[in-house]
């Protein structure tokens, strides 16, 4: 572990605190009786919610089966269908001329479905599906923009009982290919391209160049129609959706699956160089998610407008666009392109266009928009908006501020204010929690400017020093879950012992998140970044590791070490130290050569945004290296105590390259 002890010492004080308004406490989904019946009784609570918020085709007779630790089993002899929970339940109920997408496309082309339409969509994409050979438990790699289709996709798969793994549209061929691999993906669903910042892109050549080696286990390979991007077609494989789906029939009877079959398979970065496949299953992970979506957001279906900006090739993506909006027949808005095209005003827009009431996004985007300055969205009517969510990192209150006062108070283009400026709930969990596990309830608690404030109902947050026993109020720690929850990851696929070894080994019967965090005096608890080698940068998670082991692969480099240093912006940012090879060239060639293998491995995201070429690293007498005297350096810091070093000279030359 590197670093826990500088996160964990890291915290202001924070005097503000925001009550609700009497009018949103008045309407509020969720008031303070949540946490006393999930306190009185925490499985009867989730046994509850379980049936509010899921039509199950045979009910559980067991909430919790806790007997084969670390792998829970939640509602244990339910039968469900996600699909059918997501789409013809609303349908029956009358509600399918309700749109439940809101689709605004790169170029500034819209669509709209309502529950009716994507009811018959995943109809069709299930039949073609099965025509094409997939069945129960058949995994389904997904590389798709931010389109209807993907949300299609993952929804058809659910039905059909396939296990979907979506890859990030920004990871490369040779990450989507160790992914399809891992998996052993039967059907890869992709598109021609799509726009990052205006410019056509395309994705499908990736996804050649991905199967173009032998040895994979893919069958077809199922291509969207999306921007004209020229495409390479291998008959073998390949087929368009359009050839696939729309002709299809619109019938289609949902199996009711185990609670406990898995609903999908998502990679994410951890502190070695193989990502984990996080493995989620159904039942737990759609009550949780959909229990949050309601609570967190105060979601009334009938009249909000949802709209969460990230992307279905993360969590954030599955839990609240593909699932829990949907299950709760909720209205929202996809979105395929990016805040600033073809203006910085774009995002704005699409709420003023759609009345957003209920915006979810990430602090990297919130200081960005601070960047280009409030006059932006202060020319937009943004008077729909009533709660404010963000996730993925660490919110500074600055931001959280900014973020009440500009986007939260706005009451019309004319710079009129709302008395009662929009909750804003910060929330706190990852890839394997499944959905939030730290957030207020707007209509209920006092928010803070840069606190996640509490765990949800139902849920056992911790934070316990190295020996495991629980810190007081105004200490720092590791942040723990004490007790299962229902959309818990129920392992890494294919790999039970690393699923024990990663976040049940380090304290005995408790799961370890890897964050740092600390409850201030009022017990309100603030998140203080990873206390591992995972970096967050723009609310993407990046391992050191695995950037460090693509950059050695590259034939002119001996060493690498990977920090994320502080960014204003991007919350942190990648920073490597090189050593080359003998013979190997210094200067600007090799750091861009650098910078575009590691694009070409794991994609552009992972690029580092400085690369140091160095003629030695800081390392202990045992070989270790200090990555956090390299933090120092490369955040423009005095580099901290090297006297464990077996060189400290080296320190001071790095410092001196850096400077130069
Ligand atoms: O370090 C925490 C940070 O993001 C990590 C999880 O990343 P990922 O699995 O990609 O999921 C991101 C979206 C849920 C956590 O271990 N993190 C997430 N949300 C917050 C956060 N850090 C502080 N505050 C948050 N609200």
């Amino acid at each position: 572990m590197t670093d826990a002890t500088s996160t964990l010492d890291n915290l202001m004080h924070e005097e503000r605190a925001f009550a609700p308004s009497a009018e949103f406490a008045a309407a509020a989904i969720a008031d303070a009786s949540r946490y006393e019946r999930a306190k009185a009784d925490r499985l009867g609570y989730w046994a509850e919610r379980a049936r509010e918020v899921l039509t199950w085709d045979t009910d559980f007779a067991e909430t919790l089966d806790w007997s084969g630790a670390p792998v829970a089993k939640w509602f244990v002899g339910g039968k469900v269908n996600a699909a059918y929970n997501a789409l013809d339940r609303h349908v029956e109920a009358g509600n399918g001329e309700r749109v439940a997408i809101h689709f605004e496309g790169a170029t500034g082309d819209s669509t709209s479905y309502t529950y009716a339409e994507l009811t018959t969509a995943v109809k069709q994409a299930a039949n073609a599906f099965e025509s094409l050979g997939l069945a129960k438990g058949d995994r389904v790699a997904i590389y798709l923009p931010m389109i209807p289709e993907a949300v299609i996709t993952m929804l058809a798969c659910a039905r059909i009982g396939a296990v979907h793994s979506v890859v990030f549209g920004g990871f490369s061929a040779d990450a989507l290919r160790s992914r399809i691999d891992d998996a052993e993906a039967k059907l890869v669903v992709t598109a021609d391209g799509t726009w990052r910042r205006g410019k056509p892109s395309s994705l499908k050549p990736a996804v050649d160049a991905a199967l173009a080696t032998p040895g994979h286990t893919v069958e077809h390979v199922v291509v969207v129609k999306r921007n004209g991007e020229p495409t390479d077609w291998n008959a073998d494989l390949d087929k368009w959706w359009d050839d696939v789906v729309p002709t299809a029939s619109g019938e289609h009877t949902p199996i009711a699956h185990d609670a406990e079959h898995p609903l999908f398979i998502l990679y994410t970065s951890g502190t070695t160089g193989k990502p984990k496949g996080i493995l989620h299953t159904t039942g737990g992970y759609l009550v949780q998610s959909a229990a949050t979506h309601k609570d967190t957001f105060d979601l009334h279906p009938e009249s909000d407008v949802f709209w969460c900006t990230a992307d279905v090739g993360w969590v954030t993506g599955h839990s609240y666009v593909a699932y829990a909006p949907l299950i709760n027949g909720a209205t929202q808005v996809m979105f395929e392109g990016t805040p600033d095209s073809p203006h910085q005003g774009r995002w704005w827009e699409i709420v003023e266009k759609y009345k957003v009431s209920i915006l979810y996004t990430a602090p990297t985007a919130i200081r960005t928009c601070m960047k280009w300055g409030r006059e932006i969205p202060d020319g937009y009517d943004l008077s729909s908006l009533r709660v404010l969510g963000t996730v993925g990192e660490p919110i500074n209150p600055e931001a959280w501020m900014w973020y009440r006062d500009v986007i939260g108070s706005n009451a019309g283009k004319n710079g009129e204010k709302k008395e009662h400026p929009a909750p804003i709930v910060d929330t706190w969990w990852q890839t394997e929690t499944g959905s939030h596990m730290i957030a207020p309830l707007p209509g209920v608690t006092h928010t803070k400017p840069g606190s996640a404030q509490v765990a949800v109902p139902g849920v056992s947050i911790d934070i316990v020093d190295e020996m495991g026993e629980s810190v007081g109020d105004g200490e720092g720690g590791y942040l723990v879950i004490r007790d299962p929850w229902p959309s818990m990851l129920r392992g890494i696929w294919g790999d039970p012992e690393r699923f024990k070894e990663t976040y049940w080994s380090r304290f005995d019967g408790m799961y370890f998140a890897g964050d740092g965090a600390k409850f201030d005096e009022d017990g309100d608890l603030w998140l203080l970044g990873r206390v591992d080698d995972v970096m967050n940068v723009s609310g993407h998670r990046l391992s050191t590791t695995e950037i460090e082991s693509s950059l050695v692969a590259h034939e002119k480099v001996a060493e690498a070490a990977v920090v994320g240093a502080k960014d204003a912006t991007t919350g942190e940012a990648v920073v490597a130290f090189v050593i080359l090879r003998g013979g190997a060239e210094e200067g600007e060639d090799i750091v861009t050569e650098l910078r575009n293998h590691v694009g070409r491995q794991i994609g552009p995201i992972a690029k580092p945004r400085h690369i140091l070429v160095v003629p030695e690293l800081p390392k202990t007498r045992s070989g270790k290296i200090m990555r956090r005297l390299l933090k120092d350096v490369a955040e423009g810091r005095e580099a901290g105590d090297a006297s464990t070093l077996a060189d400290p000279s080296v320190m001071t030359r790095i410092a001196q390259d850096m400077r130069s």
